[in-house]
């Protein structure tokens, strides 16, 4: 009969002591504080005690150690989940709680704040607003389209795939609302809501929606039967091996099918990018759900992230910047290489031109002087034949008319004589 009342003094003891603790630890240490809530919840929690009446005591108790991602506002719910799981490790639990996992799929559905990060959370707890689009969408394969960041790694990777002697071929890539409301329904038709609900996504919650999703396989597909093989192959191997260096991640791993509620899908692939790829895989964790349960949910590791991708981007800026520079010196020497060349021509062509010039007159010149000669010659020729007529024509008519004339008289004389 007095069992409640003296637990629940006893809880107050500790809790006004915490608080007082608080106090005086917050001017020394704030590290401290963290410790102490700690303590009490984890009492509280052993108690079996409702949480909700001291939320906002727990408050502070976020970011630390082990439970850095202590959530105040879901402790009640913390202390339900691991009720009905009393075998999951706390961290695991705050970690599923942080990202609905202790609701129902398609209960208390959430729309996600952050459509066009590349860390979206989409599943049977998140939602798309209605006819999300991301506005930086590229086609990489015929009608495929893909957001770019994503594009330009799925590239990479299957260059380098090929060079290891591997295929990929691209089955799905970015589907719209519309486009996966089609694809749910016929699921529906063909194979029954229940079967249907762990094959396809709602309208909505697809990850091919994000525009970072990619389902491929090693061979053109054949049916169904093609996709359930691609895990005994090669290049599934590769995959789960090498996918995060290009910053994907397999989506929906066989061990987790409960929680994530679909059928093993090995050929479908998930851009989060290189860096949160990285540390999942070094982690070992592979849920996503997990991952951003522990790590995402508070927004500190997105934010490191974006900086160091902001601070990348300056550096490629930069280094783009320089050779840009190089290129436009190299196109600029090239270019003053060109003008001197064409210089060059000009003045050859100029000088072949004068010499050709020079050549002409030289060539008149002697023609002319030729001519000349010739004509001397001619003229020469001319006044020996113009005296020739000359004589012909006149001194010899001359001639003979003085002839006669003589005759004539020498005649008369002789015949005067007579
Ligand atoms: N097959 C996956 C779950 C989708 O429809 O998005
Ligand atoms: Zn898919």
């Amino acid at each position: 009969m007095f069992k409640k009342p003296m637990i629940s003094i006893f809880i107050a003891f500790i809790i006004l002591s915490t608080v007082g603790s608080i106090t005086i630890a917050s001017a020394i240490d704030s590290d401290e504080n963290d410790v102490y809530l700690l303590c009490v919840y984890d009492i509280l929690s052993e108690l079996e005690i409702d949480l909700s009446e001291y939320v906002a005591l727990l408050k502070p108790l976020s970011h630390t150690g082990e439970y850095q991602h202590f959530l105040s506002e879901n402790a009640t719910r913390y202390q339900a989940f691991q009720a009905i799981n009393p075998r999951m490790p706390r961290d695991l639990v705050l970690a599923y709680v942080n990202v609905n996992l202790d609701k129902e799929f398609y209960t208390d559905i959430l729309e996600v704040a952050n459509p066009g990060s590349l860390y979206v959370l989409v599943n049977k707890h998140h939602g798309f607003p209605r006819n999300w689009i991301p506005d930086d969408l590229v086609i990489i394969e015929s009608w495929r389209r893909i957001r770019k960041d994503a594009a330009f790694n799925i590239l990479m990777m299957k260059s380098d795939m090929e060079e290891a002697e591997l295929s990929m071929h691209l089955v799905s890539t970015f589907r719209s609302f519309g486009s996966q409301s089609g694809i749910f329904s016929n699921g529906v038709a063909q194979f029954g809501r229940t079967r249907a609900e762990t094959m396809y996504a709602r309208p909505g919650h697809s990850e091919h929606q994000a525009g970072l999703a990619i389902d491929l396989l090693h061979s053109p597909p054949r049916g169904a039967l093609r996709s359930a093989q691609f895990q005994d192959t090669d290049e599934f191997e590769w995959l789960l091996n090498n996918a995060y260096k290009y910053g994907f991640i397999l989506r929906y791993p066989e061990e987790y099918v409960d929680i994530h509620g679909y059928i093993f899908e090995p050929w479908h692939w998930r851009y989060i990018g290189i860096e949160i790829a990285t540390v999942m895989f070094n982690e070992g964790i592979s849920l996503y759900e997990e991952f951003y349960g522990r790590y995402l949910v508070s927004g500190v590791l997105e934010n490191a992230v974006d900086i160091i991708n902001t601070i990348r981007e300056l550096e490629l800026l930069a280094i783009f910047e320089a050779e840009e520079i190089e290129r436009l010196q190299i196109e600029a020497d090239a270019e003053a290489v060109a003008q001197r060349l064409a210089e060059a021509e000009a003045l050859a062509i100029r000088e072949a031109e004068e010499a050709e010039r020079l050549a002409a007159i030289e060539l008149f010149q002697t023609t002319m002087m030729n001519n000349t000669e010739q004509n001397n010659i001619n003229t020469s020729e001319f006044d020996n034949e113009t005296k020739l007529n000359v004589f012909i024509v006149i001194i010899i008519p001359l001639l003979l008319l003085g002839l006669c004339i003589v005759s004539v008289k020498v005649a008369t004389v002789i015949v005067s004589r007579m």
